[in-house]
């Protein structure tokens, strides 16, 4: 189950998406926005990161006009990894070497196909574990100190 949610710049990119997960059979929870009425992005932040926290959902991908808001908003939440993703290979190490529990895309930055291959790519990786798991744990203990 994938987490999903916009505000109104990531809006069209969040419908596009959806229209993707659907016809490829991914289930989905979407966490709003609804419109293209303005909103405060770390509202649909904070929705999507409980969704993955919560385990009712196994990853989460939030969209921005640029990515940019809602992952720095993503990461503020305890346990989320969140990261930006504007590229095939970013997407691919966000997973593989970050293993990213939520990714940000910039609705207003990425053309929808790119965005759509952006997407799969992420969906399609698992995290290789080894020397990474040790990175995610120097990174929990920040997150514990500060
Ligand atoms: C909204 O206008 C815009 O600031 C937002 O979508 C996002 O790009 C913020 O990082």
């Amino acid at each position: 189950m994938i987490a999903i949610g916009s505000d109104h710049g990531g809006f069209e990119l969040k419908e596009i998406i959806k229209k993707y997960l659907d016809e490829n059979n991914i289930s989905y929870h979407d966490y709003g926005t609804y419109s293209l009425d303005s909103v405060d992005f770390p509202d649909y932040a904070k929705k999507v990161c409980q969704g993955v926290l919560s385990k009712e959902c196994d990853r989460g991908v939030l969209i921005c006009g640029t990515g940019i808001g809602m992952s720095i908003a993503a990461n503020k939440v305890n346990g989320i990894r969140c990261a930006l993703c504007n590229s095939i290979m970013t997407a691919r190490l966000s997973m593989e070497h970050n293993n990213a529990n939520v990714i940000a895309l910039g609705g207003r930055v990425l053309g929808k196909d790119y965005a759509i291959e952006i997407l799969q790519t992420y969906l399609q990786t698992e995290f290789l574990g080894g020397k990474y798991n040790k990175r995610n744990e120097l990174i929990k203990a920040i997150e514990s100190d500060h």
